[in-house]
């Protein structure tokens, strides 16, 4: 494997398609190893671009527009970062031989939608998941609430961070829950996926790896799982190492092989999975680096930005847990443009503690701004510490 000089003709290429919070950690890390790149966003001055080589500002989830723009820049590879983009041009992208799709074509496709990547788990692999069910008009929705009965949850098919999401619990629900996925989805698309409520005693995010070894074959690793909370399906805080009985993660780390090699390529995938005693469901899975992840940013060698950057290169990873650790999302807390974080020096002052601010031009609500990082010798102070600092900092408008 040879990286050549950013900038002259022997560059290294990559092009990030999304540059968000985690864009722009997997931007930092390829940079570090001499790597060009090339930061895309639907608007200007996303975190990723504020430190790339080049920016673009594009509608991704146009064909043309992502076609014309690979013809200019050349890249070796494509990380995509979201999933709203036009997929399919990614896969002729892929077959003109243009660049190489990360971790492939096929596999943006699958996840992009709920549906492809629950049937290739549930129908072709054989994997456990809730029951489920998609709908595409409100009567089919009330047929598969019968059949999969109450509580359940509804999702549009293309949605992510919990958009539209909601919970069935009495046959009052049925209208609301349609009304909020149809304004939710992604796209003006109204097909929702109904999904059987698991009763888990805890759900982690099992950070699976395929990079190269010493002979160039293809290995599966896995990071220590990563356990979180998630509220209106946004994560809120993570943390790792989640303790599991032997068997379940036995279990859990089989089915991360499982659907991570049907999915194929090189790169790190966030899968993640509902577990209840020695029983393990697949939930859903990103072909890239996840949110619940950033606490590795604290507690592992190679942070899952660090595995990622590795693996599309084709470099060796090392997914070792250096310490116990946490991490805790500081939210926008209102709608404000160039808004300051006051406190920062209080909350810095923690011991053990660490911060990234993302550098979004905008704030909402319930925008994920920064996320506050915490360590010690076990999660629970790991995670108290996180909160504590995450609590500290203060947005306010300017
Ligand atoms: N079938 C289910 N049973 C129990 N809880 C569920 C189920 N589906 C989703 N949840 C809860 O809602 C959260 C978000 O769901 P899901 O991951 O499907 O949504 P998402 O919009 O893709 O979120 P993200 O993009 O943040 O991963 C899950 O992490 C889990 O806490
Ligand atoms: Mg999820």
């Amino acid at each position: 494997m040879q990286i050549g000089t950013p900038l002259s003709p022997s560059a290294t290429k990559v092009m990030l398609l999304g540059s968000g919070e985690l864009g722009k950690e997997v931007i930092i890390a390829l940079q570090r190893l001499g790597v060009e790149v090339i930061a895309v966003d639907r608007y200007t001055n996303a975190p990723g671009h504020q430190i790339a080589h080049r920016s673009h500002v594009i509608d991704m989830t146009d064909a043309a527009a992502l076609r014309s723009l690979v013809e200019i820049e050349k890249p070796t590879l494509i990380i995509p970062e979201i999933e709203a983009i036009a997929t399919d041009e990614l896969a002729r992208i892929e077959q003109d031989g243009l660049a190489e799709v990360i971790p492939t074509a096929r596999a943006t496709q699958l996840t992009m939608n709920r549906e492809g990547i629950r049937r290739l788990a549930a129908e072709t692999l054989g994997i456990s998941t809730s029951k489920y069910a998609f709908a595409d008009t409100f009567e089919e929705l009330q047929n598969a609430v019968d059949n999969i009965g109450m509580p359940c949850i509804v999702k549009p098919v293309m949605s992510s961070s919990g958009k539209g999401q909601s919970t069935i619990k009495c046959n009052e629900d049925i209208q609301n829950a349609w009304d909020h996925a149809i304004s939710g989805g992604r796209v003006k698309q109204a097909r929702i996926i109904i999904e059987e409520m698991i009763d888990f005693d805890y759900e982690i995010t099992l950070l699976t790896v395929r990079s190269k070894n010493t002979n160039g074959e293809i290995e599966t690793s896995f990071c220590e799982p990563i356990g979180h909370i998630q509220q209106n399906g946004d994560y809120v805080e993570s943390w790792q190492p989640q303790r599991m009985i032997e068997a379940a993660l036995a279990r859990a780390q089989e089915i991360a092989t499982a659907v991570t090699s049907n999915l194929g390529g090189r790169g790190l995938f966030g899968v993640e999975l509902f577990i209840k005693g020695e029983q393990v469901w697949f939930s859903e899975v990103s072909p890239r680096p996840h949110d619940t992840g950033m606490v590795t940013m604290i507690t592992q060698d190679q942070n899952e930005f660090e595995l990622h950057a590795r693996a599309v290169l084709g470099l060796p990873v090392s997914t070792e847990l250096r310490t116990a650790g946490a991490s805790a999302v500081i939210y926008g807390n209102m709608n404000e443009k160039g808004i300051a974080f006051d406190n920062v020096e209080k909350a810095l002052a923690l011991a053990k503690t660490d911060l990234r601010l993302f550098g979004k031009p905008e704030a909402f609500e319930r925008r994920r701004m920064g996320v506050a990082l915490g360590y010690a010798d076990d999660t629970d102070t790991a995670r108290q510490q996180a909160k504590q600092c995450a609590s500290i900092i203060t947005p306010i408008k300017k």
